[in-house]
């Protein structure tokens, strides 16, 4: 059962098979009780609730959807706004449901169940006796998973007017804990995916994106762990925001010594009319527990996202290995050009082509033709179907590049309908790269998008879709809005993103979309939704790439982690590295190339031939497989991680080492994941004989690793169980 509910204690108990979460109705709150490892089923200890009764004050309550104003001193959960401008309200339990499965949640992305007996869903109303409100906290618990996904629901059932000044998804109290760590990803552009482990002491850390998107700047994630905890052992306690616009995650030690961690739709600049009738549905958050440190908690978030998150044709399948043509020929092209690059793909093995910006308008430069989604006759005489179907011939699949969210001032579709732009009216409207952000509030702006899209679509033999979207919001204000409703436009912008996105994908289920956001600015689950897989930076740099895919891996499949290949010396970094180095960096993700291969030396076309044949064999390991990280590049110039098949049968190493060590001591590796029952034959990359070492050996002994004495180095071990277990 994965609902205990005891209802004469008002106790309800969510059990996985290795987490229980508990809540209590107290004095009419719903107190948070307990989240971690699983427990049997009992009452509540008493001691606990002396210490969280009423005689003691809000401020000490440990609550999972606080308020604000009467007495609980910390970050409230949400606050509204009543029709004659105080502020104060208090929910109080009303009663609770259980629904079987998952419902899913209108207008946004979320986690979903394929069989009603995975999960259940517990959700408790709760009720302010003066104006009306409802809110229904939701809870899904699944049977097989140390997950529990949390929303909130608002409803007005009063007469008047209510306005939402904040909402998040969801708090949670870890009570008598003051000693956590809080961790989350940092970056900027070409620089996503910074690990950030901060100490948490009385005061705040916040990370948020007030850009509109969830941003390069912070990832809309955030982990509480244990100071003990590593990336084997130890607790973590992950939240992840199902969303894709502005957020914020507040980590807070209050003075009596208790955590609290709220997260959700950014509150700063947010609001939300909600008249008699209407209600408002936050977006969810993926809380995960593990007390095998945080490779379980990652491991955890990749099944799920992989198998209920992403949607569509694609989910289950391996993914094609592209190459695109960006740094390739940025916008200097013609249809010879592509059409070269493809049958040299074609040749070395390659499956997909993508051409990317630069197709359409007149567009020579970033500086115009967004939102003038048509061939430019000029750089495609013969059209682009015709390119499209010469790519065909070469016996690759064609992709395209789209950024369907921008316009550019210089435009047919800006001169025709300037007013089509997020803007404040009479105000500057501040570019970006040139360009400005459609409306995506307003239901036109959509279709005139689903209309350019979807005619490309049904004329052009398109398999593949690069949804890009290269600078944030601004002037965050839509003409069509009333006052009263600005403050919406932000997530309504998001909400209508939302809305494009399932009609687009819906209608063309064959064509495989990948999100990019001038690379990773929006890599979070509600587009993987959408979108299964996503452009992970613009740095292509392989040094800088094996920190940016080992911080995203915290949360994000690696089916989901594009990576390619490109040409060196590096277009954002200058550096040079071997070729083999780029592509196990590359192949340890959604593998591609990004330059000109017909550029490449014979030599350089053999060692292509063979990474492209070789990652056809990794593929469904390196893409379904778990992954566990052995050694962090954060931490040093080694660096190292493992795939390992479900059943564990078959495993694969990727050990990197960055710069030579002269004389150097030895290196060992202890792997992960293995069974340690079985014996693995394991290959190396390097020389032809293979070895036999124990599951055992391998987890507790580790691999030697053998470096040439040479800068950017990089190792591969296939493993696969023999069958015999050991002695
Ligand atoms: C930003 C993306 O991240 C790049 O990969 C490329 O598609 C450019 N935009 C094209 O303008």
């Amino acid at each position: 059962m994965s609902v205990i509910v005891q209802e004469e204690s008002g106790l309800f108990h969510l059990q996985s098979s290795g987490m229980s979460y508990m809540i209590q109705i107290v004095n009419g709150y719903p107190v948070h009780v307990y989240w971690g490892a699983p427990l049997k089923h009992r009452s509540v200890m008493e001691n606990l609730l002396i210490h969280t009764s009423s005689t003691t004050g809000l401020d000490r309550l440990p609550q999972e959807y606080p308020q604000y104003g009467s007495g609980d001193f910390r970050n409230p959960a949400y606050q509204v706004e009543l029709a004659d401008g105080t502020r104060i309200t208090e929910l109080q339990y009303d009663s609770y449901r259980l629904i079987q499965g998952k419902p899913s949640l209108s207008g946004l992305p979320a986690v979903y169940t394929e069989n009603e007996s995975e999960a259940q869903t517990l959700e408790l109303v709760l009720k302010d006796q003066y104006s009306g409100l409802t809110v229904v906290l939701q809870y899904t618990i699944f049977e097989q998973r140390n997950v529990i996904i949390r929303a909130a629901r608002f409803i007005n059932e009063g007469e008047e007017t209510l306005r939402l000044r904040r909402a998040l998804s969801a708090s949670v109290d870890m009570y008598g804990q003051d000693e956590l760590e809080m961790i989350y990803l940092s970056g900027a552009w070409a620089r996503e995916g910074n690990i950030q482990r901060r100490s948490l002491r009385q005061g705040e850390i916040r990370i948020d994106s007030k850009r509109g998107m969830s941003s390069h700047q912070f990832n809309p994630f955030a982990a509480l762990v244990t100071p003990e905890t590593t990336e084997n052992h130890g607790e973590a306690f992950g939240f992840s925001l199902v969303y894709s616009g502005g957020f914020e995650a507040v980590a807070e030690v209050d003075s009596f010594g208790s955590t609290r961690l709220g997260i959700g739709v950014n509150s700063f600049d947010f609001g939300w009319q909600l008249n008699a009738g209407e209600d408002f549905q936050t977006p969810e958050t993926v809380m995960v527990y593990s007390n095998q440190g945080i490779g379980e908690m990652s491991r955890t978030y990749h099944r799920l996202y992989r198998s209920r998150l992403c949607r569509g044709t694609y989910r289950d399948r391996e993914r094609p290995i592209l190459v695109n043509n960006w740094e390739a020929t940025y916008f200097d092209f013609n249809a010879e050009k592509l059409v070269s690059i493809a049958e040299e793909g074609a040749r070395l093995g390659i499956e997909l082509f993508v051409l990317d910006d630069g197709w359409f308008g007149r567009r020579d430069a970033d500086n115009s033709s967004l939102g003038d989604w048509y061939e430019d006759r000029r750089k495609l005489p013969e059209g682009l179907a015709d390119v499209a179907q010469r790519i065909r011939e070469t016996g690759l699949q064609f992709g395209l590049w789209f950024e369907p969210e921008m316009i550019s001032p210089e435009s047919e579709l800006y001169r025709e309908h300037p007013d089509w732009c997020l803007h404040v009216p009479g105000r500057r409207r501040s570019e970006a790269r040139w360009q400005l952000v459609l409306d995506y509030t307003r239901p036109e702006v959509r279709d005139y998008i689903y209309n350019s899209l979807s005619t490309i679509f049904s004329t052009v033999p398109i398999s593949y879709v690069k949804w890009d979207m290269n600078r944030a919001l601004t002037e965050m204000g839509s003409a069509t809005l009333p006052p009263e409703r600005q403050a919406e436009t932000a997530h309504r912008y998001v909400l209508g993103l939302y809305e494009l996105l399932e009609r687009i994908t819906v209608q063309f289920p064959h064509i495989l979309f990948e999100s990019c956001a001038s690379g990773g600015g929006r890599f979070d689950p509600g587009m993987l939704y959408y979108m299964p897989q996503t452009w992970t930076s613009d740095n292509t740099d392989a040094v800088e790439r094996l920190k940016i895919q080992y911080g995203i891996s915290l949360v994000y499949p690696v089916s989901a982690i594009g990576a390619h290949v490109s040409a060196v010396p590096n277009h954002q970094v200058g550096r040079s590295t071997p070729l083999d180095f780029r592509g196990s960096v590359a192949m340890s993700g959604n593998f591609g190339y990004e330059l000109d291969l017909t550029a490449f030396t014979d030599e350089e076309k053999n060692i292509v031939q063979r990474q492209v044949a070789n990652y056809k064999e990794i593929r469904s390991l390196v893409q379904q497989g778990d992954l566990y990280r052995l050694k962090s590049p954060f931490t040093g110039n080694q660096s190292a991680w493992m795939f390992v098949s479900e059943d564990k049968m078959q495993a694969l190493v990727y050990a990197f080492q960055v710069m030579a060590i002269p004389n150097g001591p030895q290196q060992i590796l202890r792997l992960d994941g293995l069974n340690p029952e079985l014996e693995y034959e394991v290959k190396s990359d390097i020389n032809e004989e293979s070895s036999i070492y124990g599951g055992d050996q391998l987890i507790q002994l580790g691999l030697a690793l053998h470096y040439e004495s040479k800068d950017y180095q990089s190792r591969c071990f296939t493993l696969r169980a023999i069958d015999r277990v050991l002695e």
